[in-house]
């Protein structure tokens, strides 16, 4: 008898079958049970009919809890009504671990009260289905930047110094010396790509975000592309090519997942190039004439993003925001030094901001300059203005939010469940 996973459990029809894996769920009509398994990569009925298997299986598939641990043969028949469109007829079952009183059970529960047991809640099927996603968007990540010869480089997560602004920064001892988890892997990736050309990293990012919103984390994943010559036409041309690879790419191999999401991939489907493109300038005079509060020179609230993004079917670019509420490194426009050379792409439906990136300064003065004006230690940046010193070129780079992508793509109402254990605000456990 042959071991399978019900991934592949159409290629077995008709025959004997091995799976191992959990009680899902169980209903009995007397005479039959009817066992929902999973093993991890989908799930099946089982039917146990009394008359047809040995009376020790029968009394151990009723005795069976929700989540009771086991290894069940039998013979796979095609039955389209059936969860995962087939069935299996149970011969042989073994039990390996009867388990406790399950304590999420099909009734309605609490979101804290599942964050709670998030360990377990993971085993659930909307839950899972959004981990295969973000498997799936990690996958096609890393396909894109391979067929393009982006090289993969690591960046720290222990560093020196702050690079998305100092009030996030989560502080940790370093023998003698104070370290801050990282916020970004930019700044390395600027060195990388004087080293290697294009490069991108793809890592654990953190951020002591003091507000509740369901748009952050204190700890999320990034994927970071970073382009040496490249300016910030260049970018947003690499962004939308890559945000559209990404939503095809679900929209191809996760359909069985959006459907248990029960997302409208109608609204998917347009994510195609070009996205359209809209100054600050002209964000802020649209988001006047819609009853925003917001004043030239302010960042853009989240209610602000969601009214941009209402006016579009696609992604869309906001570029050419104050230098004043940007990271230090931005490149000013050579016009206008007071606003930036660099875009937010804002994601339809009301996610928000998915990527934020730019060019960078490649003059050493203005960079000096710029990390004075941020109150900047520049001896902690020392390595980075050398990559201003020897042999500096216009580069650009930009960061995606895998979380706010998955929950974007997977239409959920919070990044809490877009990865496996979030870190919140109130929330360390589990
Ligand atoms: O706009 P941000 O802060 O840009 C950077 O960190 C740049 N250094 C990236 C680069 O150019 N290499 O963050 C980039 C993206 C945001 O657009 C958002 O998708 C995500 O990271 N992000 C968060 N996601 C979840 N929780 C948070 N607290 C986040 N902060 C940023
Ligand atoms: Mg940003």
């Amino acid at each position: 008898m042959e071991r399978t996973y019900l991934k592949h459990i159409a290629q077995h029809e008709g025959r004997e079958v091995e799976i191992r894996g959990w009680l899902y769920n169980k209903r009995s009509s007397g005479k039959i049970l009817f066992l929902i398994i999973r093993d991890g990569t989908g799930m099946i009925q089982g039917v146990v009919v009394k008359s047809e298997v040995a009376p020790e299986v029968f009394e151990a598939a009723k005795s069976l809890t929700q989540e009771s641990s086991l290894i069940v043969r039998g013979t796979v028949r095609k039955e389209p009504r059936s969860v995962g469109g087939y069935e299996l007829s149970v011969s042989e079952l073994e039990i390996i671990q009867i388990a406790e009183e399950y304590p999420i059970t099909p009734k309605e529960h609490g979101v804290e009260y599942l964050m709670d047991r998030r360990h377990l809640w993971l085993r659930s099927q909307k839950q899972h289905a959004i981990m295969l996603v973000r498997n799936e968007l990690i996958k096609a990540t890393r396909k894109f930047f391979d067929d393009r010869d982006f090289v993969l480089i690591d960046a720290p997560i222990l560093t020196p110094a702050a690079a998305e602004g100092t009030t996030t920064l989560f502080e940790t001892d370093y023998f003698e010396d104070k370290a801050y988890l990282s916020q970004t892997g930019q700044l390395y990736m600027e060195a990388a790509a004087m080293a290697f050309g294009k490069v991108y990293c793809f890592g654990p990012t953190f951020r002591a975000e003091k507000s509740k919103t369901r748009r952050h984390l204190m700890e999320f994943w990034m994927i970071e592309p970073e382009i040496a010559f490249a300016d910030n036409e260049e970018n947003m041309r690499i962004q939308e090519e890559y945000v559209s690879y990404l939503v095809q790419h679900a929209l191809q191999n996760c359909r069985r997942e959006l459907e248990i999401l029960e997302r409208d991939t109608s609204k998917l489907e347009n994510v195609v190039p070009p996205f359209p493109r809209i100054s600050y300038d002209e964000a802020v005079e649209i988001l006047q004439k819609n009853g925003s509060e917001i004043q030239w020179g302010e960042d853009l609230g989240g209610g602000d993003e969601t009214i941009i993004a209402n006016q579009f079917d696609r992604p869309v670019f906001v570029h050419g925001y104050p230098a004043e509420i940007k990271a230090f490194y931005f490149k000013p426009h050579p016009e206008r030094p007071e606003i930036v050379l660099g875009s937010d792409l804002l994601a339809p439906e009301g996610y928000g901001e998915i990527i934020g990136g730019g060019e960078r300064i490649s003059d050493l003065d203005l960079l000096m300059q710029r990390l004075k004006e941020h109150n900047l230690p520049e001896e902690n940046y020392q390595w980075y203005l050398d990559l201003r010193r020897y042999g500096s070129v216009p580069h650009s780079g930009f960061g995606l939010g895998l979380e706010r992508t998955v929950s974007w793509i997977c239409g959920l109402s919070h990044l809490r469940e877009a990865i496996p254990f979030p870190r919140l605000l109130n929330r360390l456990y589990p």
